[in-house]
């Protein structure tokens, strides 16, 4: 009697993972194609020519890096100082955007991109929230106070919070402004940025505390496996995957059911 209740615990098991398995397998998805900065393999990133250049190799969505100047203008450009990506010096917050908008973010790329400028983030959009989804990080939100009511208020100023234009996403690494901004709009759905920290694996105790305001958990390309995506999925979150450089990248997260990939250079995939 004890074999025949093995053997039928042991059908159970086995059918339930065949199940759960085709089932997987059916819900499987195509990632949302995201460019990163624009397609910031091909042009300077965060620039107008990076965004049509993603659009025009087919981009779902576009991903730009928030930031903010002196006189509490919000730009969109990646790092803390314009010293890397323009002919200028110096942090953004400390200058205003009259001097942002003087420096030339195209050349240090390519000459052919002399007189690009570090866009503004109404500018950005004016001209591209209409025409395809939008993954706006909030970067280094620490260094600028109340920098979510200003990206919430512009959002809200064109009615891209509502439910219905459900095409926007925000991250960033710093849970506190996360945190900050789905106070806000809670309708927007936020990722929670993960990179490596030395710390071996995203622990359950931070999955469970990102429930309360993400939908995303997007873990950077390189601490990606198998059991981190089941892990993350089976919390509830969807995640994005960043950034993919090569074509192994491409390769390595065909593997998993992911729902989106970040690239700067859109067309491998
Ligand atoms: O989309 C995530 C990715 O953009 C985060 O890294 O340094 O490129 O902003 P970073
Ligand atoms: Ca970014």
């Amino acid at each position: 009697m004890k074999n025949v209740v093995t053997i039928f615990m042991l059908i159970v098991m086995v059918s339930f993972r065949l199940i759960k398995g085709l089932t997987r397998n059916s819900e499987r998805q195509i990632p949302i194609k995201i460019g990163h900065r624009g397609a910031a393999g091909y042009c300077p990133e965060n620039t107008f020519a990076s965004f049509n250049k993603a659009l025009e190799l087919g981009v779902d969505y576009l991903e730009i890096d928030i930031q903010m100047t002196k006189d509490g203008e919000l730009v969109v450009l990646h790092d803390p100082t314009v010293n890397r990506t323009t002919n200028g010096k110096g942090k953004v917050k400390d200058l205003t955007l009259k001097e942002i908008q003087a420096l030339d973010a195209g050349s240090w790329f390519h000459p052919k991109f002399k007189g690009e400028k570090i866009p503004t983030f109404s500018e950005f959009l004016d001209v591209y929230a209409s025409v395809t989804g939008l993954l706006l990080e909030l970067k280094k939100p620490s260094l600028y106070p109340e920098i979510e009511i200003k990206v919430a208020k512009e959002l809200m100023k064109r009615g891209l919070h509502s439910g219905e234009n459900n095409h926007i996403i925000v991250q960033s690494f710093d849970i506190n402004s996360l945190k900050r901004f789905h106070h806000l709009l809670p309708s927007i759905p936020i990722g929670v940025l993960i990179k490596n920290t030395g710390v071996k694996r995203i622990s359950t105790k931070d999955l469970n505390s990102f429930s309360s305001f993400a939908s995303y958990v997007n873990p950077k390309i390189t601490l990606v496996n198998k059991r981190l995506i089941r892990r993350i999925q089976h919390h509830g979150f969807k995640t994005i995957i960043w950034t993919v450089k090569k074509n192994s990248d491409v390769k390595l997260l065909k593997q998993f059911n992911i729902n989106g990939i970040v690239s700067d250079y859109p067309d491998y995939f």
